[in-house]
Formats: C-alpha cells, structure tokens, sequence
C-alpha cells in the first residue's frame, strides 16, 4: 500500500463516522479514528503546545506509522490538527517512528527514526528531519536520512536504532538515541552544529536493559534525569508487570559526556503508562505525558471493534521530593471544575456511598486516616458489584488496583498475558493516606502521597457505572470530588 497524508486524511474524513463513542474519553487525547501509541514532538511554538502520536489512521492496530497532530492553548484543550508525517519516502516507507521537536529560530524541527530497508534489503532504523515554519505543514529534509547505520560505533546494531531525543547542546545540538549493543541496551549521543551533520560522541549510558526505547533527558531540581523504557525486563516483585515492558527515570549526573546513573525507579506502575515526554513550559514546569495503553493488550476499543485505540495520560507536571521523581495532574485542571464536593471526618464502616459523589470525567481527593481492619478499599467505576478495586493493605504497605470485577475485561493478544492487578510499594502502616484520583471514561490515574507513586490503568466500566464507594473501617479524614468538563471530544 502506498501512504501519504492527502491520503490518510482523506481515510480520516470519509470514516471517522464509523467509530464507536461508547468509551471515547473527555479528558484525554485520542486520535479521531485508527490506532496510536507512543507521544511524539511534545512542544511549545508561537503560543501553542504541540503534541504529535505513533498513528495508524487506516485500522485500529499497529501499522506502518504516520505521524498524527494536535495543537493546544492550555494542555487540556487539543484540537486534532491532521497527519503530519506519513511513511512516504524512501527513508521511512516501512514507517515514521517516534521522535522529538526543537524549536529554534521560529523554526519547528521534527526528528523521526525512518525505517526502510537498505541496499542488502535488511530493515534498518536511521534518523530523519522534517521542518515546519507554522506549526501545520511539515517538509522532509532533502538530507534525509541525517544520522544512518554508518553513524553507529562497532557492535550496535542497525535493526534497532531508534527514538531520538533532540536537545539544544552548548552552541550547537545533541541527539540522544536507543540502541541495542552486544551486551545491553545503549543510549548514544551524537553531536551537530546544525542538525544536518552529525558526529558521534560515544555512549551516553550503558547496562539498560536489552533495548532502552523512547530516552527523554532533562535536568530537574538540581539532578540529571534519564526517563526511559525498558524493553524485556522480566518483572521484579511488584515491578515490571507489564508484559515486560517498564518506564523508568535515572537520576544521576552527567560527567564529560557520559551519564554516571546513581538509582532508579519506576515512574508509574499501573498496567498502562508508556513512552512517556517531557516538555519544558514557557512558565519553568516540566509537564509529561505518556501513552496510556500498553503492548499485548486487547482493551475492549479493539475486540468491539470501535474503529479506535489508544489514549494518553492527564499532563502530569513533575518534581523531586526527597530524591524520588513525583507527579500531579497539572493546576490547569482546576479551569474544568464543574460540581465540587467536599467533606470532612466521614466514618466508614462497611461500605459507604457519599451523596454527590460519583459522576465521570472527575477528581477525588482523599485523605484517610484510622484504617483499623489493616485495608482501606476504595471502589471505582462501581455499579453494584462490578467496580475497579483500590486497595491500601497497611501490613504490606501495598497500593493496589484490580480492573478484573469490571463489565469490560482488557484481554491479551495471543501469545501475551492479561494483567489485571497493578501495585505500589507505600509505606506500611501509614497513619495517613493521600490519594488524588483522576476518572475518565475508560481510564484510573491514581497519585498517591501527593504524587510519590502513581498507577495509571484502562478500565472500561458497563455503560453509566461511575459510583464511588468506600469499603473497610477508616475514616475519610478530607474529601474534595469534582465533576470536571469535558476537554477532549
Ligand atoms: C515504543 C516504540 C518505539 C518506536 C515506536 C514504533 O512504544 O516501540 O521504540 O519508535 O514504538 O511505533
């Protein structure tokens, strides 16, 4: 099939009729039709955020990857603006992978991993340039592909070489890129003056897993951080449930252009948080939002055949509290506040439903305190006894949401397991717990200790399920629940 975005956007025009608006979120971005992954080019130019997808417009499954677009004023508000990028030249026909925006100059600079396959017909991944001066329209750089195979040190290799992250660097341009070396996973930094010319720099970090997917690279609060993606990872404890695949952050410090790591963590270890980019604010926030789905899943969007999937997170504005990474919804949240509720000092015994409170898209805020049977459990998306189960057991200190007694199961493709359950390490016994909830129509994000751990999961109630309700002995100490306006469409 030969792509092209006149193409696609003529696909897009003629069907997105036929998509099926049962679990379309109001909060969240989603492609009008067809499948997305990973975020791509989140940025900020001539006053607008930018975010761009993996896109496969022409079925609601991984396919060769166009580049789709939205534009916002305010993070919350996105219009879907088209295709971008579509697998269409030489360089990238088997796909436009994902990749970073630089903005310099009123100039936005795309780069993108091109797959093709070269002269000896292997597939091979090497970096590419587009360029757009209003923000709508982009070119493909007539030097494409810009960084090749013949860039890579001895050893890496060429079939899995991908995801630049493009930074500003002195007074010129740093590209870091995923790499699978001959004994681990790579991050390789290559250097330009003009984002043409590349030259390699050597190996940024090294021991990451087999295959570091998506790098995003920042400095925060004093500390250089490494986000990134692990691909293989067998699954650790509570960690790394998700068909082997994790999103971790490095902290460390950069030392002659090498990254020396000091620890690291899991950012999120709900069932659905992936490839996740950071962008730097006009106003100094770092605000990151990740793919909201995960590889293997079957969530219900595919086997109904709704025409759509994939969804990304609520833009979660970071920081570092006691060395570890913590996350929030963004303050722009409160412009969508619609009906607020608050209490104080409800006491649960049994199960307890409080008046106003339930209705989706919404925020719950809670702190709970006297937890006396050693769990506190919270029930979401409820209708009778179908909900997704929140649990704090205070003896192990675990934080935990079970999506399985919903109507909708998110089944595995074949070959790959379903995971119902994620979970957190907390403190044990803590004597206050805080949790800050955010419920879209087939989404749970959920913060807890004031962002310290987050689990983020799909979750597709029966049509019109959204009660709350609070199980166990505890006492709901503070409540704040608010019925939020629609954002997205
Ligand atoms: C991560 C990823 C990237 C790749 C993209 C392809 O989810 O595998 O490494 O660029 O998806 O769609």
């Amino acid at each position: 099939m030969e792509y092209s975005t006149q193409k696609a956007e003529a696909f897009i025009q003629a069907n997105t009729g036929s998509v099926n608006p049962l679990f379309r979120p109001h909060l969240h971005m989603a492609a009008p039709i067809g499948w997305i992954n990973d975020p791509n080019g989140f940025s900020y130019y001539q006053g607008q955020y930018h975010m761009f997808c993996q896109y496969y417009p022409y079925q609601a499954i991984w396919g060769p990857m166009h580049w789709g677009h939205w534009t916002s004023p305010d993070l919350m508000n996105w219009t879907w603006r088209g295709v971008a990028l579509a697998p269409d030249s030489p360089f990238d026909n088997l796909g436009c992978f994902s990749g970073t925006v630089l903005v310099k100059d009123e100039t936005m600079y795309l780069m993108y991993t091109g797959v093709h396959k070269n002269s000896r017909g292997i597939v091979v991944q090497e970096q590419c340039l587009a360029t757009s001066k209003d923000g709508l329209t982009f070119e493909k750089h007539p030097a494409n592909p810009v960084i090749t195979s013949a860039h890579l040190p001895a050893g890496s290799d060429m079939v899995d070489f991908r995801d630049p992250k493009l930074m500003p660097h002195g007074d010129g341009y740093r590209v870091l890129l995923a790499s699978r070396g001959e004994h681990s996973g790579l991050l390789l930094s290559y250097l330009s003056q003009d984002m043409v010319h590349w030259t390699y720099e050597g190996v940024f970090a090294d021991g990451i897993s087999l295959m570091p997917e998506c790098p995003d690279y920042f400095h925060l609060d004093g500390k250089d951080i490494v986000v990134t993606c692990l691909m293989n990872q067998p699954p650790e404890g509570l960690k790394y449930q998700n068909d082997h695949h994790a999103v971790v952050y490095i902290l460390g410090d950069e030392m002659a252009g090498r990254f020396i790591p000091q620890e690291h963590h899991s950012i999120d270890l709900g069932q659905d948080f992936y490839a996740p980019q950071t962008l730097l604010t006009p106003d100094g926030r770092h605000v990151m939002i990740g793919w909201m789905q995960m590889w293997g899943e079957a969530p219900p969007t595919h086997y109904l055949k709704h025409n759509w999937q994939g969804l990304y997170t609520f833009p979660r504005q970071l920081s570092l509290r006691d060395g570890k990474l913590c996350q929030q919804p963004i303050e722009e949240i409160a412009a969508l506040y619609e009906r607020e509720v608050t209490m104080h000092n409800q006491q649960v015994e049994g199960t307890l439903s409080l008046p106003g409170v339930e209705g989706s898209p919404s925020s719950l805020q809670v702190e709970l305190t006297n937890m006396k049977q050693g769990k506190a459990d919270i029930h979401l998306m409820q209708q009778g006894e179908m909900f997704a189960l929140l649990r704090y057991d205070a003896a192990s200190g675990v934080l935990s949401l079970d999506r399985s007694r919903l109507y909708y199961p998110v089944l595995a493709l074949p070959g790959q397991e379903a995971h119902d359950v994620a979970a957190v390490q907390l403190e044990k016994g803590l004597s206050s717990l805080r949790l800050d909830i955010l419920l879209d129509t087939c989404s749970i994000e959920v913060f807890a200790q004031d962002g310290a751990a987050a689990l983020t999961s799909l979750a597709f109630p029966k049509e019109g399920s959204a009660g709350i309700r609070f199980a166990g002995e505890y006492t709901v100490k503070e409540l704040t629940f608010q019925t939020l306006k629609r954002a997205a469409e």
